[in-house]
């Protein structure tokens, strides 16, 4: 399996804070049965998703990030200066360029980061935390904030129930520094096949299809998706991803106090618990609340797994996920 090096030499790096933000307005199952031809009973039992946030019109995605960063470095109990490195995952940026990052280090007045926006569509959380890990135990930066957000209402076709139901809008963040006497992140597992990409995809707007009536008008702006292919990908892949990550760590499922999948399809997380064996009870779900978020649903995910007491100090925290590239990647934690 494709992956990054095990670690170097170097520090050992933290979660030492995390924070998150959903919109206010709620998207029901019900609310969507008066958009689309669908139903409760149809959304519930193939993905068990029931309600999903909706960002406000005039919220983008750098507003829904800001707010989730303020909550992480509140928990940190750091100012904004003292972050060095701002990484924002995202599918949804506010705009091509600048850098969703760096509105949000405008924003937050952390002013003494460098900023910018990674793409690793769903699994773009784990490979940001990976790539602010190194940065971290290498010593080039002391404090380093990743950060993932999407405003997904922003690319959905409101009009296809096979995708417009599955998504939702939210953030989350994440504060990384070292600290002495914690072993933190001890493995992480990267994957890719760009051969799959076509199976999930926005095609419109960019150099390949810039934006014309004709492009708007055909809905290449839209994100496209081949759920069943995609499904059974995401499956297999996720649970060999999370295998080889506990193999690095020198751990094995019996050692996950929390696994906390991507949040795609309740079918999908059933299958890969089942497949590891991780009971339910150390399974974290927040799909049937916030549908699937894209990057942002396993940050969220941290957050409130965190706060709810589903992560206790010392615990052997799973994450795994699998989206858009294909990408995929699995990270363990020792919180
Ligand atoms: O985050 C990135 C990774 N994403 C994923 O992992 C998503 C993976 N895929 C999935 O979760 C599932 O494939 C979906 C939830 C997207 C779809 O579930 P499915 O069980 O694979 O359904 P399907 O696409 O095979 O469609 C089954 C039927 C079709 O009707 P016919 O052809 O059998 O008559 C669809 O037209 O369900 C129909 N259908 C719907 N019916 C009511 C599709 N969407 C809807 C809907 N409401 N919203």
């Amino acid at each position: 399996m494709p992956s990054v090096p095990a670690p170097g030499p170097g520090r050992s790096v933290s979660v030492i804070a995390t924070g998150s933000y959903l919109p206010d307005r709620v998207l029901s199952n019900a609310d969507l049965e008066k958009m689309v031809e669908t139903s409760d009973e149809w959304i519930v039992s193939r993905t068990g998703i029931r309600e999903r946030r909706i960002a406000l019109p005039g919220q983008a995605t750098s507003d829904l990030g800001l707010e989730a960063s303020r909550r992480a470095l509140a928990q940190a109990g750091i100012a904004a200066e003292e972050v060095e490195m701002i990484i924002v995952a995202t599918i949804t940026p506010d705009m091509f360029f600048p850098s969703t990052a760096c509105l949000i280090q405008h924003a937050l007045g952390a002013k003494n980061a460098f900023c910018f926006d990674m793409e690793a569509a769903c699994s773009g959380y784990l490979y940001a935390i990976e790539i602010a890990h190194r940065f971290v135990a290498s010593g080039t930066v002391n404090t380093a904030l990743v950060v993932a957000a999407e405003k997904m209402s922003s690319i959905v076709d409101w009009k296809d129930r096979s995708t417009c139901v599955l998504f939702g809008d939210g953030a989350g963040a994440a504060v990384l520094r070292s600290r002495p006497g914690e072993r933190g992140i001890l493995s992480s597992v990267l994957g890719a096949d760009g051969s799959l990409s076509h199976l999930l995809s926005l095609p419109g707007g960019g150099s390949r299809h810039p934006p014309t009536l004709q492009t708007i008008s055909d809905g290449l702006h839209t994100l496209k998706m081949a759920g069943r292919e995609v499904f059974k990908h995401a499956v297999n892949t996720m649970s060999s991803a999370a295998t080889e990550a506990l193999r690095r760590a020198g751990l094995t499922v019996a050692d996950v106090a929390c696994m906390i999948p991507h949040q795609a399809n309740q079918r999908i997380i059933s299958a890969i618990a089942g497949k590891l064996g991780v009971p339910d009870a150390n399974c974290f779900v927040n799909i049937d609340k916030c549908g699937n978020m894209s990057a942002a649903s396993l940050a969220v995910g941290l957050d409130q797994a965190v706060r709810t007491g589903r992560i206790r100090k010392k615990d052997i925290v799973l994450m795994v996920v699998f989206g858009g590239g294909f990408t995929w990647g699995a990270t363990v934690i020792e919180w």
